[in-house]
């Protein structure tokens, strides 16, 4: 048994403020178990309780765990006085207070981010001690040698930063541009930690795209910008991502 405030449940369902949640109530469209609601501190049962505006039921959903493909020149942070934030991307219907990216692309990087409102699963996926790995395509400048791909798999240390043995595949040339592309998939999420990795080594980073975290690719069918719900078996897999060591 969850009982919350009604006016907080409308705002956490719908993703509105709890002043245009009151006017919900006040304008008597919201029903609780088909009888009618206008109070805002009177509670339901949000496991329970059948709510609706406007006669259309709610599905009551405690957290949100949400997939985004990140464009270029967008910051993972929740808001921002000047810049766009990923959360600041997400369309309306998945818009609710509190949600905030679970780990960060750096403003360039693109590729997979994770946004939730539930801390206590951001927290267990962010441990260092979980390990979760993610994986990325690195496009750099040259091809690099063999003794630089086996320091870099063996856990290296640059400026003074030591780094987790990580896994490094080559992935191809690009004709078109004469770069190169690696697959790189770490457990840490050491700041810049991909970039001051390859510029250690001599060969910086182009570009840097997210691919996967734990078990989970990035929906090709997400454009950059876009974002969907993880299903409930990928929710599981990012959970349950066992250690690649
Ligand atoms: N490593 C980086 O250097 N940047 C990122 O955005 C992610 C990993």
């Amino acid at each position: 048994m969850e009982k919350i405030r009604i006016d907080r449940f409308l705002s956490s369902q719908l993703g509105i403020s709890r002043g245009d949640a009151k006017k919900l109530l006040r304008g008597g469209v919201v029903t609780a178990n088909g009888a009618p609601v206008s109070k805002a501190e009177q509670t339901v049962d949000a496991g329970a309780d059948l709510v609706a505006v406007g006669g259309k039921a709610l599905s009551y959903k405690k957290h949100l765990y949400i997939m985004m493909n990140k464009p270029p020149g967008v910051i993972s942070a929740s808001r921002d006085p000047k810049e766009p934030t990923v959360v600041d991307l997400l369309p309306e219907e998945l818009k609710r207070p509190g949600l905030f990216p679970a780990g960060r692309l750096d403003k360039d990087t693109t590729g997979f981010v994770l946004l939730t409102d539930d801390g206590v699963f951001a927290h267990e996926i962010l441990s260092p001690r979980k390990h979760v790995p993610k994986n990325y395509t690195a496009r750099v400048g040259r091809r690099l040698t063999e003794a630089e791909e086996e320091r870099f798999r063996g856990g290296m240390t640059a400026g003074g930063v030591s780094y987790a043995p990580a896994l490094l595949a080559f992935a191809g040339a690009d004709e078109t541009d004469g770069t190169f592309l690696y697959s790189v998939t770490i457990r840490e999420g050491k700041y810049h930690q991909l970039k001051l990795m390859f510029a250690a080594l001599g060969a910086p980073i182009l570009r840097l795209h997210r691919n996967r975290i734990g078990g989970v690719s990035l929906d090709p069918a997400l454009a950059p910008g876009q974002a969907r719900e993880l299903t409930r078996e990928e929710l599981f897999s990012v959970r349950n991502t066992a250690d690649f060591r």
